[in-house]
Parts: C-alpha cells; structure tokens; sequence
C-alpha cells in the first residue's frame, strides 16, 4: 500500500577533513508528500537531494528531525527510533542500473518476491504485472546484459515496484541514458507510478524532468528547500531570485521601488523607464529591485498593454525552430525567445518588446 511520507525539521551534518569542519548537508527541511503524490526533489549539485533521500531510506542517519511514513516514525533520533532499511518496504531505483547480470529479466524482478518468501503463485502473478507495467513482459526470459540501457532502467523499476513498497524512491534514474531514451522514459515513468497508484520522491537537477515527472517539485539550495509547489506555481510565482534562476528566468533587471500601480510594484530601471512586476516581499519603497523574467514570456511587438519598451537587437542566435535574442533594453541586456522557424529581427534593429507585469517578478536586491 502507499504510504504517506512526512520529513520532519530534517537536519543531517557531516564532518570532514582535518582538523574536522561541520558542515550542513541538509538544514532543517520540512515536507510531506501525500500518499499516491510524486514529489520531485529539484536542485543543483551538492544541495542535499540524494542525503534527504538516503535518510528516507535508512541508508543515512540524520542528526535530527523525523521521517514518518504511513504515520509510523521511521527514524527518529531524538527517541533513538532507526529502522534499518530493509524492513522499510520502500522500493529504490538510482542512477546505476544495479541489476544482476547473471539473471534473466524474470529473476532479477522476482528477486525482492523470493528474499521475501512469497508464495511462488503469488509471485508469478506480481512479476507478469510488474512486467506488464514497465511493458518489457516479452522480454521475461532474456539475459538482462542483452537489453538496451533504458530497458535495464525499466527493470530495475519493475524490481523496486514488484512488491508494493509504502514509497517508491528515485534518484537521477535517467542521468545514465542518452537524451532520447531519457525523453522517452520519462514520460513513461510519470504514467508507470501512476498507474500503479504509488507515492514516489524523486531527485534530479533537471528542471524539464521535474515539471514533466512532478506533482509538486520541491527546489533545495545548500541544504534548503526554498520552495515546495506545483509546477505551474514554481514556473509562474518562483519564491525567490534562486528558484527564478534555476528554472529558466535567467533576465534580471536592475532598479528602485517607486510604489505601486494596479497592485504591481513601480520599478524604476537603471535606464530612468519604469516597469510594473510583481511585488516581492518585504520591498518598501526606495528599495533596490532585481525584477527576474523568463526569455520566454517576452512578446515581441506588441501593439498595446503595458510594460512595453524600445529594445536594440544586440545578437541573434538562430536555431532552426527558434531564435534566441540578446536585447539592449531598460540600461541592460536581457535574452529574449522567438519560437519558429522565422527570424524577425536582425541585429542592430529596433523592436518594441513587451514583458507581460504578471510575469515580471520583483525580489529583494
Ligand atoms: N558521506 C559524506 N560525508 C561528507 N559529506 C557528504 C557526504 N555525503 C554528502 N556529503 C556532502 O553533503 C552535501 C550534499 O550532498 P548530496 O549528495 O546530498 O547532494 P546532491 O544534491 O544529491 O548532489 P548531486 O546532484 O551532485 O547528486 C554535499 O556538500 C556533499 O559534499
Ligand atoms: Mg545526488
């Protein structure tokens, strides 16, 4: 059955080198992820994401907080609760394919069944579905070194879901597979751990594979989660300058708050033209804005609404079925994306541009 997994006030230290220095891996993370919920774990290298997964698993030890799965405590150091991984019932898929080489496809699924001592009937039964699910059931009875790396992913998968773990834990479990395979599995995983109803928590550091996999995506920055949303939210209401960055807002416009208009904030540039973004918190007036926003929700041409300004086309980068452009705009150079095969603008001409003021998102400086 799927479980509900709650992640307490999770804080995980380790101390290394000499003399040794404490340092944070994980620092007091709180989130729940609802019984049937695929919660992704979105971040750059280093942030905490495999440590907050590994203390789920029991592989890792925090130095405090809880992890509670189905509303049971499953580690909780304070009460001095650790249960070892293996009566956790959790399935694990990683990076490596981890299966048995000397199995056929068959036996490495139904190795977690026989370690269990189900009845072999039973088995049968939950190995053809396992199978059935991650659609490599014609291939049963083949070595598993005569299968392509995505199909050994898929087992590896069939493997950890075979017996209905509590939760399905995922870590990078496409990074090893071309980028085609890793496009099309993807969008098989989502379907898979859906169908089979299970709550899942899975890492990447790919932003794309977070919002197709996601029901939510948690963003974690050294040790943090900054942000735990819908995929629309995290892409549309980015919590802070980090989370804008890291999915995609990569402009940043510079400037002052000069109070407000239609509920947006007045944002004067360095270039004197003002702006209307969304009010970020906590900035009063006269404070320094950096105001973030996405190449893509620029339009080009507009012929009213506000926010629209003369932009310079300062480079131009054609790529087949899209262009990006550099534009100098409001005493600054942001990028600006056209979507089609047609390249409007050359370099050196003008363009009036408009940035949607909903989609202009103001931060602290
Ligand atoms: N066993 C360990 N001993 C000391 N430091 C560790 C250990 N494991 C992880 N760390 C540190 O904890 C931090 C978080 O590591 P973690 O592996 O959780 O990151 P990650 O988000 O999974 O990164 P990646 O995307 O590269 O896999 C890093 O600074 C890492 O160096
Ligand atoms: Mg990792």
């Amino acid at each position: 059955m799927s479980a509900e997994l709650r992640v307490e006030h999770l804080r995980k230290v380790f101390s290394t080198g000499h003399p040794p220095v404490e340092k944070a891996a994980i620092d007091t993370v709180s989130f729940t992820v609802a019984a049937g919920e695929i919660v992704v774990l979105l971040g750059p290298s280093g942030c905490g994401k495999t440590t907050t997964l590994r203390c789920v698993a029991g592989l890792e030890h925090p130095t405090s907080g809880r992890i509670v799965i189905g509303g049971t405590a499953y580690t909780d150091p304070a009460a001095g609760v650790l249960v070892p991984p293996r009566s956790r019932n959790l399935g694990m898929v990683f990076q490596s394919y981890a299966v048995w080489p000397h199995m056929t496809v068959r036996q490495n699924v139904a190795y977690p069944l026989r370690a269990r001592k189900t009845p072999r009937a039973e088995q049968g039964r939950a190995v053809q579905e396992a199978l059935e699910l991650v659609e490599l059931a014609a291939y049963a009875d083949r070595p598993v070194t005569q299968l392509s790396g995505g199909q050994m992913q898929r087992v590896a998968l069939a493997r950890a879901m075979v017996y209905h773990p509590q939760i399905l834990l995922l870590d990078e479990p496409l990074s090893n597979l071309d980028a085609q395979l890793r496009l099309r599995l993807r969008d098989d995983l989502r379907r898979i751990i859906k169908r089979a109803g299970l709550t899942a928590l899975y890492v990447t550091h790919d932003q794309t594979e977070a919002v197709v996999l996601g029901d939510r995506i948690g963003v974690m920055r050294d040790g943090k989660l900054l942000q735990l949303d819908t995929p629309r939210e995290i892409y549309n209401r980015p919590a802070d300058l980090f989370v804008a960055g890291f999915t995609g807002a990569s402009n940043v416009i510079e400037g002052t708050v000069q109070g407000s208009q239609d509920g947006f904030a007045v944002v004067r540039a360095r270039s004197g033209e003002t702006l209307l973004a969304r009010h970020g918190s906590g900035l009063h007036d006269g404070a320094a804005a950096k105001v973030a926003l996405r190449p893509d929700n620029i339009t080009f041409a507009p012929a009213s609404g506000p926010n629209r300004f003369t932009a310079r086309v300062a480079s131009q980068h054609y790529q087949g079925t899209q262009t990006v452009y550099e534009l100098a705009v409001l005493g600054t150079t942001i990028e600006a994306l056209e979507v089609g095969s047609a390249a409007r603008w050359d370099v050196g001409a003008e363009v009036t541009v408009g940035l949607p003021p909903e989609l202009c998102w103001s931060y602290g400086a």
